[in-house]
């Protein structure tokens, strides 16, 4: 077996995708102590101003808004594994940069709290998972606290989602008084302790039937029970279905105290499947030991507020990733050099000397690189890239950005420009307003408060956003554009990278021009609707 192989068949590389506050960071920090990477010192959870400062949450806008915009990797060894674990933004107006994130991930968690069940923005990001058809594990936390029934919450999960959940452990204990698991596989019954603030691993103990009945009484028996109406289900984990999205394994615990964190953590070593070879543009998969190949997932600027550098993360695809070999980005054919390739951990970063396939690389400065490009290595032997285009999302939100002091224009522009590229937000030009004053476009109104954030911040250009009287875009091409625009409550713009947007200010009147006009070219994107 080649090394890029035998190092694949290491990797597990999901994602975490939750609705704010059930429990993402808190399972995230978790999963870094029993990975031994929290005491290993590298960028461990900084436990200053409360917990909100861990790890992953670095921006300042993030902070005071409590939520995670921006998303890092980390990567930590557990049993013979490396886990690389995605950080994915927590609120749905950044479902589309979570889409990007599942576009360099083999699985991901979805994790719910025990009394909430499925919360909207779990739907909005489920939703997300099934448009880009990954596995997903599902992990229903804070046990430890009063919830709803299990069993009513796999039915819940069962409508809501239409996936079938599987058990691997069930719950012995109410919500609220919960004392372990029993592993559905070996039908051993692992009782848990509580440790000080959850700060280090929760002792188990593995406790016999006879002693359960004993200690555990009715709770005991009531879990046995179900567990047993579970096998009469054939509510049974299976490899097949779970790959094809139609099961999910369900893991019972709680993020806080630890209890059952193990567990999960096992289940991405058994469950989550190893990088595959990557499908790519011409139909044909990429094998995993061909040169090094290598995914644009996110570009993000302004990380390290020092610095102000800009970063690709970079899933490896194929092949293995040297520090110093020259690359080549896809879309331009441009050569660049790969000597500041680092590892993003939080907000630590440190020089990454090889990478494999399922590894996230940051490249450093490496300014040609678009979300979606392909990066391989330049030299004999290789061979292009080239990967499927990543959809853009139908954006529904359309503000007008004017410069407020227009001494700042040059910034404004170069803002806008790199927000745009990053894709950040959705940046549409006409022909009257132009350059002067753009439309911003958003999948979710989230995305202005950043934009505008980072403009006035980062870039020094503080802007005024108007409001416009448009709801809802549809791709179009040159042709129609002309036609369009001379309709009334229809405008085209375009976008530097010239694919034509018509706006519509009603859903409604867009249905008449389609009814009216069919001859015109009016595409749908990605997650219209089902998304917002
Ligand atoms: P998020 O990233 O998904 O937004 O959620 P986060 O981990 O920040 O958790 C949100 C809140 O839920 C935190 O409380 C956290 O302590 C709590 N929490 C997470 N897991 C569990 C669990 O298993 N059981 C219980 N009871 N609570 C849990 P907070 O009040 O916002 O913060 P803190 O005061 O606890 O630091």
């Amino acid at each position: 077996m080649s090394k890029p192989v035998a190092e694949a068949k290491r990797r597990r590389t999901f994602a975490i995708i939750s609705h704010p506050d059930a429990g993402k960071t808190t399972l995230t920090e978790k999963f870094l102590l029993y990975g031994g990477a929290l005491s290993a010192g590298a960028g461990a959870v900084k436990a200053k101003e409360g917990r909100r400062s861990a790890t992953s949450d670095w921006m300042e806008l993030e902070q005071q808004r409590g939520i995670s915009i921006t998303s890092t990797v980390l990567q930590f060894e557990y049993r013979d594994c490396i886990i690389n674990l995605l950080d994915t933004p927590g609120h749905r107006d950044f479902s589309e940069d979570t889409y990007r994130v599942l576009a360099a991930a083999d699985a991901a968690i979805m994790v719910l709290d025990a009394a909430k069940g499925i919360e909207v923005q779990t739907l909005k990001l489920f939703e997300v998972c099934r448009e880009r058809e990954i596995p997903f594990l599902t992990f229903i936390n804070k046990w430890d606290r009063p919830g709803k029934d299990p069993l009513a919450l796999l039915d819940e999960i069962e409508e809501t989602l239409v996936v079938e959940p599987t058990p691997v452990t069930w719950p012995v204990g109410i919500p609220g008084d919960f004392r372990g698991v029993i592993h559905r596989g070996t039908n051993e019954y692992t009782r848990f302790e509580r440790t000080a603030r959850g700060s280090t691993m929760a002792p188990e103990t593995l406790v016999s039937a006879e002693q359960a009945e004993i200690d555990d009484g009715q709770w005991w028996t009531q879990a046995r029970e179900e567990a047993d109406l579970l096998n009469e289900l054939g509510r049974n984990p299976d490899p097949k279905t779970f790959l094809a999205g139609e099961s999910t394994p369900v893991f019972f615990g709680s993020a806080l105290t630890n209890f059952g964190v193990r567990f999960l953590l096992d289940g991405v070593v058994d469950l989550v499947p190893s990088p595959a070879p990557r499908l790519m543009a011409d139909g044909e998969r990429r094998s995993l030991d061909a040169p090094f190949s290598g995914l644009v997932f996110k570009v993000q600027a302004g990380m390290d507020k020092a610095h102000r550098d800009r970063i690709a993360f970079v899933r490896v695809c194929s092949g293995r990733f040297e520090r110093g070999i020259t690359a080549i980005a896809g879309r331009t054919g441009r050569q660049f050099s790969t000597k500041y390739a680092q590892t993003m951990f939080g907000q630590d970063r440190d020089t990454v000397d090889e990478a494999f396939p399922g590894d996230v690389l940051g490249l450093v400065n490496a300014n040609d690189l678009r979300v979606g490009d392909a990066v391989y290595v330049d030299g004999p032997g290789s061979t292009p890239a080239s990967f499927p285009p990543l959809p853009a999302f139908a954006p529904e939100h359309f503000m007008r950005a004017r410069v407020k002091d227009t001494s700042k224009f040059k910034q404004f522009r170069k803002g806008v420009t790199q927000l745009d590229e990053e894709g950040a937000i959705q940046v549409l030009r006409d022909a009257d307003q132009g350059e002067s004053a753009p439309i911003l476009a958003a999948v979710g109104p989230m995305q202005f408060e950043v934009a505008t954030y980072r403009l006035e911040n980062e870039f020094g250009a503080p802007v005024e956003l108007t409001s416009t009287p448009y709801t809802i875009a549809r791709r179009t091409d040159e042709e129609s554009a002309a036609r369009l625009n001379s309709m009334q409550g229809v405008v085209v713009m375009q976008r530097d990278e010239g694919t034509y947007l018509a706006l519509f200010e009603s859903r409604f009147w867009m249905d008449r021009v389609l009814a009216d006009y069919p001859e015109l070219t009016l595409e749908r994107m990605v997650a219209e609707g089902g998304l917002n």
